[in-house]
């Protein structure tokens, strides 16, 4: 039956009557997606419009960060199964949340340094510096460093969790592995065996790449699954750089709330390579 007040509007969405309305006793979108909760997390500490801005999106972003983390732990168990083709997709999937997660910083750098210098003394010493999601995430790829846990020590179930990641095969570790199985490390005593540490270019590896680009008909699948763990890494460096330099827009070269150098340390971050054999052997083809 259509609305008795808009009978000849049509400009007007008539709802259905087959449309579920009633839910004292079952469960609705809010619900089961706890938006309750959620929506109830944007908790400003000043009367600063801006302030609103800054933590919508911080709090989006680390439910990205966490659906990453959550697609690239599949990634890696795919990879120990040699499931390549699901890998792919995962690795795909973790690249359009890197590149969503970079448009973000076009929406914050909207904050002028004026609307921000508010607000700032109000967050103390907290920075995303102290992202779980993030840490987690740079460990899983394997970015390792133990220096990083020691901020995270205060949360326990945080601390284990990370701290088991950060001893646990990277993602880049199961795709040596795969090349040692394949025969294609000469000498596979030269691999690493302790994963808490900061990954170091090797030569084994490179010679092993080097011998899969060279024949990529016959490695097809490493060669392509070496091309997708270069589109995590090019995703993930627009996100450092679009970070590092929206820092600079808001602060200039001001210290960070969490205590270091600021844009200083965050340029060094450019510099690191989950995959640094992969991009070393272009200049040997
Ligand atoms: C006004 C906006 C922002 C400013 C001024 C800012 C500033 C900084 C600074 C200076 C650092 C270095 C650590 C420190 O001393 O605090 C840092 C680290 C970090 N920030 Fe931001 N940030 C902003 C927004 C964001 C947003 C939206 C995210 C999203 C999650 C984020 C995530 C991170 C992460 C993950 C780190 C650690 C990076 C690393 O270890 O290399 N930041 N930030």
């Amino acid at each position: 039956m259509s609305c008795p007040h808009q009978p000849k509007n049509k400009n007007y969405r008539e709802v259905e009557s087959s449309i579920h309305t009633d839910f004292k006793d079952d469960m609705s979108y809010g619900d089961y997606l706890g938006l309750e909760q959620i929506l109830s997390a944007q908790n400003p500490l000043s009367d600063q419009h801006d302030e609103m801005l800054f933590i919508t999106i911080h709090q989006s972003s680390e439910l990205w960060l966490k659906l990453a983390g959550h697609e690239l732990s599949e990634a890696i168990n795919n990879i120990q199964e040699a499931d390549f083709g699901h890998a792919f997709k995962v690795i795909s999937r973790v690249k359009h949340i890197f590149n969503q997660l970079t448009q973000s910083w076009n929406i914050l750098s909207t904050l002028t340094p004026v609307d921000y210098l508010k607000f700032r003394d109000t967050l103390g010493h907290s920075s995303g510096f102290q992202s779980f999601g993030y840490r987690k995430l740079e460990f899983l790829l394997g970015n390792k460093n133990a220096k990083l846990l020691e901020v995270h020590k205060s949360n326990p179930v945080v601390y284990r969790e990370l701290t088991a990641t950060l001893e646990a095969p990277s993602l880049y570790d199961e795709v040596i592995k795969v090349l040692a199985d394949k025969k294609l490390i000469e000498d596979p005593t030269q691999l690493r065996t302790d994963f808490s540490l900061p990954y170091q270019q090797n030569e084994a590896v490179l010679n092993a790449w080097l011998a899969v680009y060279k024949n990529a008909d016959e490695h097809f699948e490493l060669y392509e699954l070496a091309e997708k763990l270069i589109d995590i890494e090019d995703a993930f460096q627009q996100w450092r750089f679009k970070h590092m330099y929206t820092v600079q827009r808001i602060i200039g070269n001001k210290m960070g709330t969490g205590g270091s150098s600021g844009v200083g340390f965050l340029k060094k971050a450019l510099d690191i390579s989950f995959f640094p054999e992969l991009f070393e052997l272009r200049t040997h083809l």
